[in-house]
């Protein structure tokens, strides 16, 4: 059995269709606070059911009944929400990851865990970020994701837990909105880019990102949790990354496409964020260890995007 939490979200929404076609049906377990009637999980085949990460009870049955062989933690308060609610981030992305890990060191699953690029801050250089350089966040969910980080490592060196994990850059899909992060104005330029023909961007038009297509995200997940242990040098996270762009390039990708496509920029809370993240990461490392290679370039997604949602 595959279980998967925060099975419901922007990640999950895809992965889980990935899980199931890999693994088949009746062996994924899909699980979030609520499983929504017609969303892409529910319609995934997978079995579903509604858990809470924070509930160690409810998560510790759930691992008895199932014996899951591996565990996808997706459950987690991104960044731009979690500076809304920063007790809520703590409390699910701290105790969720240290609960997983500590049940994995138990019955033994192996565990799928992401961080982000938020580990890093102001200090952190920001071109060509590299793998290994400073992790000093200014935001909750970012001091989250280094704890989780550690955790990870200290649950493989100490008790040879097997845990993988990527910084995972902004995500863009179709299928699901994005749940409240920081480059959630990627997706967001191209559904009302769809719906409008319009869209006010919540950055400024030279905040540069790095970025990543679902596709890339989900190949990511199962390359890595694929690869031969043996070659893995980071139980941290390894940096991922599949291309940057700043907001205004994107506009124009879009432009390109949707003729009379208007673009206007109204920073806020969210700019304060962004300016402290990676503009490049250098995700060599991921290359070396587990042949990470995107298949998406920015043209290829803008264009498969915009037939999507069509
Ligand atoms: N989407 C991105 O751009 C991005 C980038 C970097 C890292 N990540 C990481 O990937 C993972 C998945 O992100 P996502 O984009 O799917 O986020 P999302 O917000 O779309 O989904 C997270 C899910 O977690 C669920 N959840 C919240 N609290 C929970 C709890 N107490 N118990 C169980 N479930 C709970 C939510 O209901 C939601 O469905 C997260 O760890 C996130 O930090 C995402």
């Amino acid at each position: 059995m595959i279980l998967v939490t925060g099975a419901g979200g922007q990640l999950g929404s895809d992965l889980v269709e990935a899980l199931v076609a890999r693994h088949g049906a009746d062996n994924v377990l899909a699980t979030d606070l609520r499983i929504e009637p017609g969303s892409p999980v529910a319609r995934s085949g997978a079995r579903t059911a509604s858990l809470d990460v924070t509930d160690a009870e409810a998560l510790t049955t759930a691992v008895r009944e199932h014996a899951p062989e591996a565990v996808y933690h997706l459950a987690g308060i991104l960044s731009a929400r979690g500076e809304q609610r920063p007790d809520l981030c703590w409390e699910v992305n701290i105790q969720g990851v240290r609960l997983v890990l500590e049940l994995a060191r138990i019955a033994g699953f192996r565990v799928f865990w992401p961080s982000s690029i938020a580990v890093f801050g102001p200090d952190t250089p920001r071109y060509d970020t590299p793998q290994a350089t400073v992790t000093h966040p200014s935001t909750m969910y970012g001091i989250t994701k280094v704890a989780g980080e550690m955790l990870a490592e200290y649950y493989a060196r100490r008790w040879n837990v097997d845990v993988r994990s990527v910084r995972y850059p902004g995500i863009i899909s179709w299928s699901a909105p994005p749940g409240g992060g920081t480059t959630d104005f990627a997706p967001e330029m191209f559904f009302e880019a769809r719906r409008s023909s319009k869209y006010t961007c919540f950055v400024g038009p030279h905040t540069r990102l790095p970025m990543m297509y679902m596709p890339d995200a989900v190949k990511a997940a199962l390359d890595l949790m694929d690869a031969d242990a043996s070659r893995l040098t980071v139980r941290t996270s390894y940096n991922l990354t599949a291309f940057s762009f700043s907001a205004e390039e994107l506009a124009r990708e879009v432009k390109a496409r949707v003729p009379g496509f208007e673009i206007a920029y109204a920073p806020d809370y969210r700019q304060a964020i962004a300016d402290t993240w990676p503009a490049v990461i250098d995700d060599s490392q991921a290359r070396a260890d587990w042949d990470w290679n995107p298949a998406f370039d920015v043209g290829a997604m803008a264009d498969d995007m915009l037939a999507h949602l069509a």
